[in-house]
């Protein structure tokens, strides 16, 4: 067990198999070769992809961005040289994730289309792909390069430096207002929540 929990890699693979024993044991329902099934797999990977990236949206917002003023200075690089490029990779990659599987599963679902033209019976999930194309747009084209002066990744001078920050920091905090509504909007379309 050790070997498995001192891994990082086994331990997302445990997390695997132990879905795979599940459904092996208890799914009645489930038909791997049909469309339904396929279309569900895809939405099971999309929420473990929207987790992931929502779930570093708010770490930042929830708990690195506050915590910063109480670092002393000298351990700030702990922060911004080991801690945010881990977790900004993960973080953009989860978002691309994220919109990938999400946009197979509405194609998956016959309602690419519509739903990206806002018609009446997709417009839930419609809206909540645009909101969340607009947030990944934000993570690859605003945050990252930003983060990116702003960490030293790339080197420039102490005023940009500065500047990067605060343009990635506000546009972080704008998708964190931006999560709230798609969250709702995505788990609307199938539940009757608009
Ligand atoms: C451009 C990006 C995205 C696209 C194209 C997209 C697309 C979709 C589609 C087509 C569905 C199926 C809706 C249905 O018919 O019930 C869905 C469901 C879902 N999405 Fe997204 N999505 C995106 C971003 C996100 C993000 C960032 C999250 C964050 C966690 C997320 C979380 C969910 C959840 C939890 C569901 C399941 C809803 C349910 O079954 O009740 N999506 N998404």
């Amino acid at each position: 067990m050790a070997s498995i929990l001192t891994s990082l890699g086994r331990t997302v693979l445990a997390g695997f198999i132990l879905a795979l024993i599940i459904v092996i044991l208890f799914g009645t329902n489930v038909d791997v070769s049909s469309a339904a099934w396929q279309t569900f797999f895809f939405r099971w990977l999309h929420i473990i992809s929207g987790v992931m990236w929502i779930g570093l949206l708010w770490y930042f917002n929830f708990v690195q961005i506050p915590s910063m003023p109480k670092i002393p200075d000298e351990q700030k690089p702990a922060i911004g040289k080991v801690i945010a490029p881990t977790a900004l990779f993960w973080f953009r990659f989860a978002a691309m994730a994220t919109v990938l599987t999400g946009i197979i599963v509405a194609a998956l679902n016959g309602y690419l289309h519509q739903a990206f033209t806002l018609q009446a019976p997709f417009r839930a999930i419609g809206l909540g792909m645009w909101i969340a194309l607009i947030m990944a747009f934000n993570v690859w084209f605003i945050i990252w390069p930003n983060q990116k002066r702003a960490l030293g990744i790339v080197t420039v001078e102490a005023d940009v430096k500065a500047k990067s920050a605060r343009v990635a920091m506000l546009t972080s905090r704008i998708n964190t207002i931006l999560s709230i509504p798609m969250l709702y909007l995505m788990s609307a379309q199938s539940h009757g929540g608009l």
